[in-house]
């Protein structure tokens, strides 16, 4: 009989992607897809970023573990979690552990354990055993949004903030090749996608390891690709945002106007203590350049809270700087330390309780900007991809515009991976609705 398998994702679209592939590999390899408990091996493609999103995959491994030993299956730790603690937890949580270096050959992984009692922990970050991300037998297979790809554009990161786990758990930065991004995603366009997000820990740095093209180029030569009518790309850093990179948003409509651009404190002491390499003036004077140049843009932010020694004046210098470069989206985050990283050694000089104070503040004033931000929307004319019906009414869908805010309008399930013209007529909560012009 064959075996089934179920991946529940932890952390960044970087997981997500690499979950996409562990799907397709396992597919492969012999196994069917199955929801959560009636899958005989259950993979837990897991994120060490903050303690939190550790402790809720172990506490779901071990609720997985009965439904598990009836079906004789297996549990699988996969991801940035089995790197940093996984040998620890072979054949007690987990019976294989599998690190991001070889996510996507899983399925081999799986196969050659249950058939032929092959080891269970598969760690290594030697370059030899970085298996790619470019999967050219991911083509045109019919996942949830057909319209739209994933794609990885480089592995690991060695820019080392001080509070990061990610350059211990993935490695360094590791570049996949242009001419084979670029050829792939030639034929996801030749397959119907319309939409691809490009994915690094900072995408600006592509090709400063191998002498590759830069990002900017590699950018321009997807959004040029026939067929392609949007092309997302996530995380930039401050530092390595260069200016050839905006001239090229600038001339390429089909980039999006949308830009994830971790500020992560509004102190100058802090950014120094997190070894981010630029000042809250930097920041800002970056901001103003892409909004010169892009007119119509969204910029988007990650800041974190109650890193060690953050005094109450540093918070308000993050809560000053939030509030006058108005950004339009924010993920916020209390300080978790990670053993591995520099700023573990550094003592925390607040309490649990006052992080999370610190936190509610910043979120109440980011949630009132976001709702001033998008209401300025009203009026304006978006070009959107429609990515679902809405939860809310079968008449209605969701999709999301250049600058990635989410708006409703009237429509169905066939209108799903459509492009549409929509004139946005206002805010419901969170959302823009809107009508489709002709
Ligand atoms: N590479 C991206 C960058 O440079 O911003 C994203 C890194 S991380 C996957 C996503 C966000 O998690 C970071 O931008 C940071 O705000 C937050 N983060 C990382 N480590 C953290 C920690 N130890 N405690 C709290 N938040 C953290
Ligand atoms: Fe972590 Fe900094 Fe690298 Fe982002 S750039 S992944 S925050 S070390
Ligand atoms: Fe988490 Fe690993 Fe991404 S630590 S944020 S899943 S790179």
């Amino acid at each position: 009989m064959r075996r089934t398998f179920h991946i529940e994702t932890y952390g960044c679209q970087m997981n997500k992607c690499d979950s996409e592939l562990m799907a397709l590999s396992m597919a492969g390899a012999g196994f069917d897809p199955a929801d959560g408990d009636a899958a005989d091996i259950r993979i837990f493609n897991t994120c060490s970023v903050r303690a939190h999103a550790e402790d809720r995959a172990l506490a779901n491994m071990r609720a997985a573990q009965a439904a598990i030993r009836e079906r004789d299956g297996i549990i699988v730790l996969a991801g940035c979690m089995a790197q940093r603690i996984g040998a620890g937890l072979a054949g007690s949580a987990a019976h294989i552990v599998v690190g991001p270096y070889q996510t996507p050959d899983i399925g081999r992984i799986v196969r050659d354990h249950l058939d032929a009692g092959a080891g269970a922990v598969h760690l290594s970050q030697e370059p030899a055993r970085l298996a790619t991300r470019i999967n050219p037998e991911n083509i045109g297979d019919a996942d949830g949004t057909p319209w739209h790809k994933w794609l990885t554009i480089t592995h690991g990161c060695e820019n080392f903030c001080a509070y990061c786990i990610v350059p211990a758990v993935r490695g360094p930065l590791v570049s996949f090749p242009s001419a084979e991004i670029i050829d792939y995603a030639k034929r996801l366009a030749d397959h119907g996608v319309i939409e691809l997000t490009l994915l690094g820990q900072n995408v600006n740095q592509y090709g400063q390891d191998s002498g590759d093209i830069s990002f900017a180029r590699l950018l321009a030569s997807i959004s040029e690709i026939d067929g392609i009518r949007r092309v997302n790309f996530l995380t930039s850093h401050p530092k390595d945002f260069t200016d050839d990179i905006i001239e090229t948003m600038r001339d390429h409509l089909a980039i999006t106007r949308a830009i994830h651009l971790p500020m992560q404190s509004g102190s100058d002491r802090i950014l120094g203590l997190m070894n981010r390499r630029y000042t809250v003036d930097a920041y800002r004077s970056l901001v103003d350049r892409i909004r010169a140049a892009l007119v119509d843009c969204a910029i988007s932010t990650d800041l974190i809270v109650g890193f060690p020694g953050e005094t109450d004046a540093e918070f308000r210098d993050t809560l000053d700087a939030v509030e006058s470069i108005g950004f339009d989206d924010a993920f916020m985050y209390a300080y978790s330390p990670r053993e591995g990283t520099a700023a573990h050694a550094l003592a925390e000089s607040i309490t649990r309780e006052e992080k999370i104070a610190r936190l509610n503040e910043l979120i109440a004033l980011q949630r009132a900007i976001g709702r001033t931000r998008l209401a300025v929307r009203a009026g304006a004319t978006e070009v959107v991809i429609v990515e679902r019906v809405s939860k809310k009414s079968d008449d209605e869908v969701m999709g999301k515009t250049a600058l990635n805010h989410p708006v409703v309008l009237p429509g169905g399930a066939g209108d799903i991976g459509a492009v549409l013209r929509v004139r946005i007529e206002g805010v419901r909560g969170n959302t823009l609705y809107g009508e489709r012009v002709e």
